[in-house]
């Protein structure tokens, strides 16, 4: 295991899979260390379970800093953000004691995700013939509008006239496309619909780029949370079978407003196996036994959808991938007692497609339809890991499995997360 990272002011987290890979667990503990955590992509598709009391609650925009009191939780202008929902999660909040609304901060150049923007999603997906198996939270026509130049940002609806023409002009053209898709122009909603809740906004808008500059060079320290995985990633993931955004590291900075020279280290998280959810390939996936096993041992099923994730091994191939396009200095590993029954554990190493071998993560979907892992089996330790809070006390096998991921994946293991809870963490070495 390396150094303790991260050691930097700011620091970048990302998903290093198709998301889910426990990231919200990971920020939650370094959150600790941190003045202020800031999402830079994706809208309500994201999902995290946090624990308040007795109670469970899912969040879909609210950063998962969020519990940690006192610190800085803000949104950054790559964020589509679904208004209502937003304020729904943070009045929950508020009912159950965590009063987060004085704390956080939302990007004015940020677009936002209206009703009819949830329609056309739902509408595209039940009209295509390849469905990509979207969350169907408007997260596509959103990103759609911003690059079209169609979309609606948190600083027009500070203004109710300009922010209404705006709307109002996006409802006309989502009617239009909604009647091309075969589907019932009605469901755009109305204008009042859309901003009724709008008001709430001027309380919460902000310039995030300028927060963020303003805190590094005051010397406190920055977490940027990125939300999905580098699978994921509209430009380096599995086109099209990806999510609209850059989940990347490189998106963290276009996407809060600063540049690239102020990020300082980058944390990728990977699950001790792999997961998918929706549609599109998972080269390194288990046989249907083994999937249900491992679905139900980690409860793997999306925090936003409840869909099934489908499970597999460690692919090492996607690992080495993302270490690079994200340029990781520091691996957070998730998830590693979900092993602990398993007499042996695979990690693919490399693919064959056509018969031929390929290190490299193929850009085409097809190829990577036709690729057939090339594993390399390594012992299971058969004994509970849920009680390590150091390497040393982990046992030799799940060390050598560590290490074989470090190896692969390119840069060194900064923390271990063993189970649920937040103690439940190996950190540093
Ligand atoms: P969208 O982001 O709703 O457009 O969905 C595009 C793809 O990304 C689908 O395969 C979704 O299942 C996947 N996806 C979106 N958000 C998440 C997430 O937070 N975790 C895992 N998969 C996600």
């Amino acid at each position: 295991m390396g150094a303790r990272a991260p050691s930097g002011a700011c620091t970048v987290i990302v998903g290093c899979q198709w998301g889910d890979e426990g990231k919200g667990k990971v920020v939650d503990v370094l959150a600790g260390d941190m003045d202020v955590i800031a999402r830079y992509q994706g809208g309500a598709n994201a999902g995290h379970t946090v624990h308040v009391g007795e109670h469970h609650i899912v969040l879909h925009q609210v950063p998962s800093g969020v519990l940690h009191p006192e610190k800085r939780c803000l949104l950054g202008n790559g964020v589509v953000l679904d208004v209502d929902q937003f304020f729904g999660e943070l009045d929950g909040l508020a009912e159950r004691g965590v009063d987060a609304g004085g704390r956080i901060g939302i990007s004015t150049r940020a677009h936002v995700v209206f009703p009819y923007h949830k329609a056309l999603d739902v509408a595209a997906e039940a009209a295509a013939r390849r469905k990509i198996g979207t969350t169907g939270r408007g997260i596509g026509p959103a990103y759609e509008a911003k690059t079209g130049r169609r979309g609606v940002r948190i600083a027009d609806l500070l203004d109710r006239a300009r922010g209404a023409d705006r709307v109002g002009r996006g409802i006309e053209w989502a009617r239009e496309r909604l009647r091309q898709l075969g589907a019932d122009p009605d469901t755009a909603g109305t204008v009042e619909d859309s901003l009724a809740l709008a008001h709430r906004l001027p309380a919460v808008a902000t310039d995030v780029g300028d927060e963020i500059a303003r805190a590094l060079a005051a010397g406190k320290r920055v977490l940027l949370e990125g939300a999905q995985g580098t699978a994921l990633d509209v430009d380096h993931g599995t086109y099209p079978y990806v999510t609209s955004s850059n989940t990347t590291a490189g998106g963290a900075a276009v996407g809060v407003g600063i540049g690239p020279t102020a990020i300082d280290s980058v944390v990728g998280v990977v699950k001790a196996y792999t997961t998918r959810v929706g549609n599109g390939p998972l080269p390194s996936a288990f046989d249907a036994g083994m999937d249900e096993h491992i679905r139900e041992l980690g409860a793997e099923f999306g925090a936003t959808t409840g869909r099934p994730r489908r499970c597999g091994w460690f692919d090492a191939v996607l690992a080495a991938y993302s270490s690079r396009v994200n340029g990781l200095t520091g691996i957070a590993v998730t998830k590693l007692d979900v092993l602990d029954t398993l007499p042996e554990l695979k990690i693919a190493t490399g693919y064959r497609i056509d018969g031929d071998a390929h290190s490299l993560f193929p850009a085409c979907v097809r190829e990577l339809e036709r690729a057939e892992p090339v594993y390399e089996t390594l012992p299971g330790w058969q004994s509970p890991t849920t009680e390590a809070r150091a390497m040393s006390d982990l046992p030799p096998n799940a060390r050598a499995y560590l290490h074989r991921i470090e190896e692969l994946g390119g840069a060194p293991i900064v923390m271990v997360s063993v189970g649920t809870r937040r103690s439940q963490v190996i950190r540093g070495r």
